[in-house]
């Protein structure tokens, strides 16, 4: 009812009558004020006004569960929401739902993480209010080895949602991490539980710096924030809720071919590494090239110096510029 209440009074922009919330919902004006005092102390300005009725003033960051569903326009992705003050890891907590049965979709949304993973066993820094940490649950019907393109779909979903809820353009380092003005901004950690030939789930977990200002040494010069690049409030909700609407548009390309086929021209324009000199390190030794941009498996492929393309799978190699990050 929360949410329905939180709805009405956005669309309709100005005062609502009680009487018109009442007979929308099928409720008691009591059971309205109540719910109205519970927005209050969520932080909404929501004024009472003797026969006008209730109005919504501009809130700000507000970051709760009604407020991120009432924002939320997607079909499936996110519309079971389990949102969380605070939890180890949004990752951990959607694959324990996953193995209770959750459907595709679930998405767990935390306000601070105590222990968020980073990839190649990192921790990912998720302190309180400061970032939207989500783990999106899927149950897809396509065999294991079609799954490594999903981090790449999730990179772009996140690229559009944050160019739809802020107007900032970030770019894309291959294979997930986004980037503003050469910072990580948003890194992506997708994990998968899997039998021979077949798929039980995936978690896509995505951590978007929002709010962090301080970051600790050892990534203070390759790390930023949204904060940091625009003067405008960052709204956590509808950042969340525009990358779970990219989502849904990548994430049905993908299925149409289970691979990036039709999504390869957008992917390299989003792409940061495109024409640049990187330097490939594997576990086999590192060498240098000019990035080409993406086939259509999601490999990167890279010119080195004896004129060969070779063909750089994620998860094997990480690939920076050659003097920084990217
Ligand atoms: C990376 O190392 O770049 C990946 C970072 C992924 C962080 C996100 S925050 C939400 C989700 N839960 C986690 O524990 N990790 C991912």
């Amino acid at each position: 009812m929360k949410t329905k209440i939180l709805k009405l009074l956005k669309d309709a922009g100005g005062y609502v009558s009680g009487q018109a919330l009442c007979e929308s919902l099928g409720v008691s004006r009591t059971a309205v004020w109540k719910v109205v005092r519970q927005l209050q102390e969520d932080g909404y300005a929501i004024e009472a006004v003797r026969n006008r009725g209730y109005r919504l003033a501009e809130s700000g960051d507000i970051y709760t569960k009604a407020e991120l569903e009432s924002v939320l326009h997607t079909k499936w992705a996110g519309r079971n929401l389990v949102f969380m003050q605070q939890v180890d890891s949004t990752n951990n907590k959607a694959r324990q739902l996953a193995e209770e049965g959750a459907v595709e979709g679930t998405l767990v949304v935390a306000v601070e993480q105590s222990a968020g993973k980073g990839r190649r066993g990192r921790s990912w820094v998720s302190l309180n209010g400061t970032g939207v940490w989500m783990s999106l649950l899927l149950r897809p019907d396509f065999p294991p080895e079609c799954a490594s393109a999903l981090t790449l779909v999730a990179a772009m979903a996140v690229e559009e949602g944050i160019f739809q809820a802020t107007g900032l353009e970030g770019k894309i380092k291959w294979p997930n991490d986004i980037v503003l003005e050469g910072k990580k901004v948003c890194g992506i950690l997708t994990e998968m539980s899997t039998e021979m030939e077949s798929i039980h789930f995936v978690v896509v977990g995505m951590g978007i710096n929002v709010e962090v200002r301080e970051f600790p040494e050892e990534i203070r010069e390759t790390a930023t924030s949204l904060v940091l690049h625009t003067d405008k409030d960052v709204n956590r909700a509808a950042l969340a809720a525009e990358v779970m609407a990219a989502w849904e548009k990548y994430y049905e390309k993908f299925l149409q071919t289970l691979d990036m086929r039709l999504l390869i021209e957008e992917y390299n324009q989003k792409l940061v590494n495109l024409g640049r000199e990187v330097k490939v390190l594997s576990a086999a030794g590192e060498y240098m090239g000019v990035s080409l941009g993406i086939n259509e498996s999601g490999a990167l492929l890279v010119k080195a110096a004896d004129g060969k393309v070779r063909e750089v799978v994620s998860g094997e190699v990480s690939v920076r510029g050659i003097y920084q990050y990217v």
